[in-house]
């Protein structure tokens, strides 16, 4: 059985999906402080399976028990927590207090019940400003520059001391790149509160005219056009290389292990403009607008470690990223 915090969430839910798919059973703990109840019923009617939800915030370590008390944990994997960028340089405390000392609670509930094996969700933010394009799992990391990279930094921090006071820990700290895209039942997708920070949900709300025109965050970096690359990875993909971890830490033997998850090609953000309107003929409204703060030129992953170790490829290109983003937009409320 997997415990999955933050499960009904964006990558959680589209994990869970891929989780029941391959036979396991979950539990999901939520607090539906960024997600909706109404998740469940189409996680299980994707994966084909029920699973069991406990609502709550992993803070409280009453919760935490009683799910290991009530269940047979044999692995966690975690996504809980907040993953606004620039709500974290406004919010810090609650950005430390949700993506770490949850974790504290979490590790030391699994300690207490002799469950070492997790599955962690990091980001490539972690690697700051990146030294050399693509990026190896042994680039440099640190120089984050809000709360919420320092956050998962400290977390990988304390992961890593976690399972030098005790090698009996399994461990799998996958750094994500940009997961978009949606389940393509249009069932599953991302919704965030409020107006969006990140470049798809963006996209498709100015698409479906819930906002004028999309601003291009600078035009003159020193990309082939300019602006931003990143390495764009559909979440059903995503999902599938939490199993692939999860499966190493259940064959191989003890160890921490660091995976980035990306698919190693990096596109600009008039790149995947275009791409979006030749996948959905929808035009995209945008202008071009200064910099944001804290934004780096490129970013994009080396997945050979991934595959040689994990045996995981995404396979999913960005015309389906696009068009499964904009099913899931049109799904919405539906
Ligand atoms: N962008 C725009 N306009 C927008 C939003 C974004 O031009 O309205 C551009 C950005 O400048 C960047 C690209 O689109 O070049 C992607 O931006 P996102 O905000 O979608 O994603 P980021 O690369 O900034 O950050 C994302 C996640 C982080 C994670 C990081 C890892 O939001 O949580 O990827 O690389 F840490």
């Amino acid at each position: 059985m997997i415990l999955v915090t933050g499960g009904c969430g964006y990558i959680g839910s589209h994990t869970c999906v891929e989780l029941l798919k391959n036979e396991y059973d979950v539990v999901i703990l939520d607090d539906f402080s960024n997600s909706q109840k109404e998740v469940v019923e189409k996680i299980e009617k994707l994966g084909g399976k029920k699973v069991k939800l406990y609502e709550g915030n992993m803070i409280d370590s009453s919760i935490l028990n009683r799910i290991f008390e009530e269940n047979r944990i044999d692995a966690v994997i975690d996504f809980a927590a907040y993953k606004a960028v620039g709500e974290s340089v406004i919010k810090p405390i609650e950005y430390y207090k949700n993506n770490v000392a949850t974790v504290l609670e979490l590790i030391e509930a699994m300690k207490k019940h002799n469950c070492k094996r997790l599955v962690f969700s990091s980001s490539a933010t972690v690697y700051g400003t990146p030294s050399y394009v693509p990026i190896t799992e042994d680039s440099k990391i640190g120089g984050t520059t809000n709360p919420y990279g320092t956050s998962k930094l400290f977390v990988e921090q304390i992961l890593n001391d976690l399972y030098k006071s005790d090698e009996e820990w399994d461990i799998a700290i996958l750094r994500y790149f940009n997961p978009i895209g949606a389940h393509e039942s249009g069932l599953l997708g991302e919704r965030p509160n409020g107006i969006p920070a990140n470049i798809m949900p963006y996209i498709t709300k100015v698409c479906k005219g819930e906002l004028e025109c999309l601003n291009v965050f600078g035009d003159d970096y020193d990309t082939p056009d300019g602006t931003g690359v990143r390495d764009y990875i559909h979440v059903v993909d995503l999902a599938i290389g939490h199993i692939k971890a999860l499966e190493k830490l259940e064959k191989e033997k003890k160890g921490l292990f660091v995976y980035n998850l990306g698919t190693g090609q990096g596109y600009s953000v008039l790149e995947l403009i275009k791409a979006f309107e030749c996948a959905t003929l929808k035009k995209v409204n945008y202008k071009i607008a200064p910099r944001r703060d804290g934004d780096i030129a490129e970013c994009y992953s080396d997945p050979t470690k991934a595959k040689e170790e994990l045996g995981f490829v995404a396979s999913k290109s960005l015309e389906d990223m696009c068009k499964d983003a904009w099913n899931f937009e049109n799904n919405i409320n539906k």
